[in-house]
């Protein structure tokens, strides 16, 4: 497993704003879409369906390079198209993070996962499941989590994507704050797998909380 924390310095500010228990809730919505944008851009260097050709610009021919994110999808006898670029917002949390997803990607396609952690048990419970009942050959799928923590709700969310046929090198886990025990269970259970994280804090409380972190970021992005 690979873990990237991309050096930039509007991925700190970020950060940093998230981070601030004074930051208000729309500003915090906002600098974690903002994040996710950065962090989204970072993840899609080298996983965007690229073909070549050629163009006729207005001095001349040019070999171009362009993003080709169809697949077929038959329906009925009518040949539509949809991306294989698959986008998965865990609730609630994750929708502030992907908010910016689809206007950096020319096409995606948004599956929402619902899963809650018990406050005392900290285990995950799925409580709205729009997967796919197979992900098609070739998808490209980005999880996204703010929060990742004692690893419950990634690893929960990665085994039902995983079930639905699409390999660890397919997928890539988008989050805010990593914590060492996600990360040391994703590299056990997801070997291939591809996580990019905005910071990694070295603790994760009794509460299930990452310390320092940012706190609650579906109460903080919500209300
Ligand atoms: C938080 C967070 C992650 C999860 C991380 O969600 O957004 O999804 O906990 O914890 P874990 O790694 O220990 O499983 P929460 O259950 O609070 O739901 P919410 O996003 O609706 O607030």
């Amino acid at each position: 497993m690979l873990v990237f924390v991309p050096p930039h310095p509007l991925i700190k500010h970020w950060v940093s704003v998230l981070r601030n228990e004074q930051t208000p809730s729309p500003i915090f919505r906002n600098a974690m879409a903002e994040l996710g944008r950065l962090l989204i851009y970072e993840a899609s260097r080298d996983w965007l369906p690229m073909v070549t050709g050629e163009i006729q610009s207005p001095m001349g021919v040019a070999s171009v390079e362009f993003i080709d994110p169809r697949e077929p999808v038959a329906l009925g006898d009518e040949l539509m198209f949809s991306s294989v670029l698959k986008i998965i917002p865990i609730l609630r949390a994750g929708l502030a993070l992907a908010e910016h997803a689809s206007s950096i990607l020319p096409a995606t396609k948004t599956y929402h996962l619902g899963i809650s952690r018990d406050e005392e048990t900290l285990q995950p419970t799925i409580y709205l499941n729009k997967l796919p009942d197979t992900f098609p050959e070739g998808s490209r799928v980005l999880v996204v989590d703010p929060m990742l923590a004692t690893g419950g709700t990634i690893v929960a969310s990665l085994q039902l994507i995983k079930e639905r046929g699409v390999d660890n090198q397919q997928i890539k886990v988008i989050s805010a704050v990593a914590a060492p025990p996600a990360l040391q269970k994703l590299s056990e259970k997801f070997p291939g797998l591809h996580v990019y994280t905005g910071i990694i804090d070295p603790t994760v409380n009794d509460k299930g909380f990452i310390v320092p972190g940012l706190g609650d970021a579906g109460d903080r992005s919500f209300g």
